[in-house]
Order: C-alpha cells, then structure tokens, then sequence
C-alpha cells in the first residue's frame, strides 16, 4: 500500500486512470487528508492494508466492521463454487446437477477431500476404506448409552464426534499427510454409524452394527432400520434418494458450520474437535433447521386452498415462508430443484406425502407473487428436503443429522485445505470495544456496607 497527502476533497471517487485504476483503490481518509492507495487482487483488498490508515502513529488502524461477515472473505479455497445470483453451484468446477445426476456420494466425498475425481483404482481403495472403518470403539457405544433416553440425536452426534479425538490422540499431528488422511477416512466412515445410533438410541431400539457388505448409503439405512431382520436391504430407489440427498448437502463454500469448523481448526485441534465445532454449528435453527420449520409450516396450513390466505399473512409480515429465500442465492438453489425431482422416486416408493400438494401451490403463488420475485424469493434446499425425509419415517431430530453426514467430506475438504494453507492464521476478529473504561475498583466489603 502507497500513502500520500492529499486534500478531503481528493475523497470523490477517483477517475483517475492508468494501471492504478484497474487494480487499486484509492481511500482519502478525511480525518487527515492523507491518501492511500490499496491493491486490489481478486476482487478484494487486504484489510491488513486498511488497517494501516490510522490517524497517528500511536493511534489504533481503521478496522472493518462486518458482524456475521457478510462481506469479508475469511480464506482463499478452491473447493466450492456458488454464483447466488445466477443460481450455480459446482464442487472442485463440476456442476451439482451433473455430480448428483452421475456420481456417488462417495464419489463426490473423493473429489471434494483430493481435489480431483478418482481412478478406477483410487475409487476402489477409497471406499474399501471407508467401508472398513466404519466400526467404532466398543466404548464409543458404551459412552452413547450412557445419554439420556430423551436426548437429541444431534447432541448425542456432537459428542460422540468429539469423543473419537480422544480415541485416535494421534490425530493431534495434523502436520502428517498420512495421519490426516486417516482421520479424514475414519471420520467420514463413522458418521453413518454414530447418527444411526444416536436414532436408535431415542427410539430405545438396540443399537445395529455396520454392514459391510452394502453401500454407504444403504448401510446407513440398514443401521437405521432393521429390527429382527438376518439381511436389511432397503428399496435401491430410496437408497439412490439418499446418496444424492448427501451429494447435495456436501459442501457449500464458506457457510456458518465450515466458518466454525475453520475457525476452531484454526487453532490446530485435532479434526475431530473441529468437525464436532462444525456440528455444534449446524444444530441451531438458523442454519440446519429450516427444513423441520417447513414441514411445521406445511402441516399448520393444512390444505391446499388455505396456500393464498397463508401468503397473504407472509405478505403483510404475519409470517415467513420457510424454505424460500436464502443469503446467497437470488434465484432458484439449484439444490431444491434437485431435490424436488428426487421427491418423485422417494414417493414412488412410500406413497406421496400429503404435504407434496400444498408445496407444490405455495412455490406456485409464491412464484408468480410480485411479493416474492421483486426480493428474489425463490425456493432453497430445505423446502423439499422435509418431505423427503418425513417420508423416510425420519422424525423432525434426525433431518439435521442427515444434513451433518452429507456435510461431513465438506468440512474435511475444507479443514484440509485450511491446515496446508500458508496464508491462514489462528482466527482471531477484532472488536469495536462499547464498555466503560478506567472504573475505580471498589471491593465488595465497601460496595455492600
Ligand atoms: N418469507 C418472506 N419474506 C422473506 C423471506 C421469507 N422466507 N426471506 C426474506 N424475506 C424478505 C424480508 O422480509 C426482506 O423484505 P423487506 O426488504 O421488505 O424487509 C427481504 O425479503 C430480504 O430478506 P433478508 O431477511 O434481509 O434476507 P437475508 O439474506 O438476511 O435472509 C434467509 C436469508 C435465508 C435467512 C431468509 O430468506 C429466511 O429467513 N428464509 C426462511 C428460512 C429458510 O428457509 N432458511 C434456510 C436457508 S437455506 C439453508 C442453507 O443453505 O444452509
């Protein structure tokens, strides 16, 4: 960054011309005329640079002030792709259509930890892997048991998640490429076998060891579902719907779970510390609930021919359509779109849910309601995936713990792109301190006598 003086008035943009224009900005800083000139490289300048206009040399920088970092990037990565407006979303440059229509959760899982699609011989050694480490620790049932009988399967995720550091201490090197890569297997092997427990556990059902014999996906359901059963193998049609359902939620660049799951590994913990973070961050409702609200919302409304009554109350702020809209997206996710195609196989199987038909008539007034294009309300990914799941026989605890095994490959990718990259450091925001200062400190036997 280059400084120099310059008059308040200097603060009008700039027309200036020549090479500075196209790749800097140039700041007046009206408090001392002073004028400086910051790079800017990838759309963005450095905040370090901004931090160097200060009004003295003893006097704090001038610092960004952005709460939920709505427009500060946190990182470079080179894992996942979105362009909100025009509604793209691609892992590693491939398009999500394409990956959920062609490939294979575990499949996408490779593509998004390495960076490139696999060999033949690459595929096959990554899902023997991850099929053969899909056990865990007999204390790790012993610890799940131990939750009470009401406890939520997300909690129970959490904790459970953050427990195997303890179990593989080696995972602490995080400097050891093979080391990492253990981790990163175990962890996505595992996943499918503590959400199923920590289902089986509220339902007071006897936990179901993994079945090596079947897809990631149908393992999953196979430890979900089967009761006395020798073999469980569930309809390919609904075992399809969840593969893709994972492939969907997989990753979705710099998001509130991967920010904390960044964050915490920043730190340099062990990953199963910073993946049980990242959980932790899914849980709340702003971020992995919405689709749990949507189904509240689709049985509230009830029928079909109350969808226009229900917009009008959305309309006059009465109310929010759950499942429209989204911070990123100003078009349709192309997520929901591939969802609301898969609603089709699953009920082909488990019959439609009822709820189908007023979705269905609230996207249609909603979309042809001025109300709700002139904002750029489109459906997001969390409008169908409810009905999905409901029809799966999930109850509402479980939606978020499917969202976190589909999220989990996200999460590694990008906790293993933070470790490697020289740039990051031990996330640490600043302030903008509003307390008091300099109080006199009067000790307790004076203030109370
Ligand atoms: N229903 C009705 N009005 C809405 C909605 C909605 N779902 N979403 C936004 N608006 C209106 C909002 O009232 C505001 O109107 P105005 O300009 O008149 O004040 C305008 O649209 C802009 O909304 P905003 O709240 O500033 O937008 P945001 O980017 O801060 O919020 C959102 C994004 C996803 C939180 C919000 O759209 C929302 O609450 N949607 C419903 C909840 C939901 O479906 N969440 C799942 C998100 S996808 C999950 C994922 O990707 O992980």
């Amino acid at each position: 960054m280059t400084e120099s003086t310059a008059t308040a008035s200097s603060a009008t943009p700039d027309q200036g011309s020549g090479s500075a224009q196209a790749t800097s900005l140039t700041i007046t800083d009206n408090r001392t005329g002073r004028s400086y000139e910051v790079p800017i490289a990838d759309g963005a300048v450095k905040a370090s640079d901004i931090g160097k206009i200060r009004t003295g040399d003893d006097q704090p920088g001038l610092a960004v002030y952005d709460p939920g970092f709505v427009n500060t990037a946190s990182c470079r990565s080179a894992v996942t792709y979105i362009d909100g407006e025009k509604g793209i979303l691609e892992y590693r440059g491939y398009p999500i259509e394409q990956l959920a229509e062609k490939s294979t959760f575990l499949e996408v899982a490779y593509l998004l930890i390495h960076g490139e699609l696999p060999t033949k011989d690459q595929f096959d050694s990554w899902v023997h892997e991850i099929t053969y480490h899909t056990f865990v620790h007999e204390n790790v049932r012993d610890f799940m048991e131990g939750f009470r009988y009401d406890a939520h399967p997300m909690g129970m995720l959490m904790a459970s998640v953050g427990a195997l550091s303890t179990f593989y201490p080696e995972s602490r090197n995080i400097s050891d490429a093979d080391n990492r890569h253990m981790q990163i297997v175990r962890m996505i092997a595992k996943m499918p076998t503590l959400g199923a427990w920590s289902f089986r556990h509220a339902q007071g059902k006897p936990y179901v060891y993994p079945d090596n014999e079947l897809s990631y996906a149908a393992n999953f359901l196979a430890m979900l579902f089967r009761m006395s059963e020798k073999k469980f193998e569930a309809d390919e049609r609904l075992v399809k719907a969840l593969d893709v359902l994972f492939i969907l939620h997989a990753d979705h660049e710099q998001n509130c779970s991967t920010n904390a799951v960044r964050s915490v590994g920043s730190s340099q913990v062990d990953p199963y510390s910073a993946v049980a973070a990242g959980i932790a961050a899914l849980y709340g409702p702003l971020h992995g609930g919405a689709n749990e609200a949507v189904l509240r919302m689709l049985k509230r409304i009830g029928s079909k021919d109350k969808v226009s009554e229900f917009v009008d109350g959305v309309k006059n702020g009465k109310e929010r359509l759950m499942g429209f809209g989204h911070r990123v997206y100003k078009n349709y996710d192309p997520r929901a779109k591939i969802i609301k195609k898969a609603c089709d196989d699953v009920f082909e199987v488990t019959g439609v849910n009822p709820l189908l038909e007023i979705a269905m008539e609230l996207e249609k007034i909603a979309l042809e309601d001025e109300y709700f294009t002139s904002r750029k309300l489109y459906p997001n990914v969390d409008f169908y995936s409810g009905l999905i799941y409901e029809a799966l026989q999930f109850p509402p605890e479980m939606f978020t713990v499917l969202f976190a095994i589909g999220r989990t490959p996200g999460w590694l990718a990008q906790w293993h792109e933070l470790v490697q990259d020289k740039e990051q450091k031990i996330a640490r925001p600043k302030q903008i301190y509003t307390g008091a200062r300099e109080l006199e400190f009067v000790p307790a036997a004076e203030r109370w006598r």
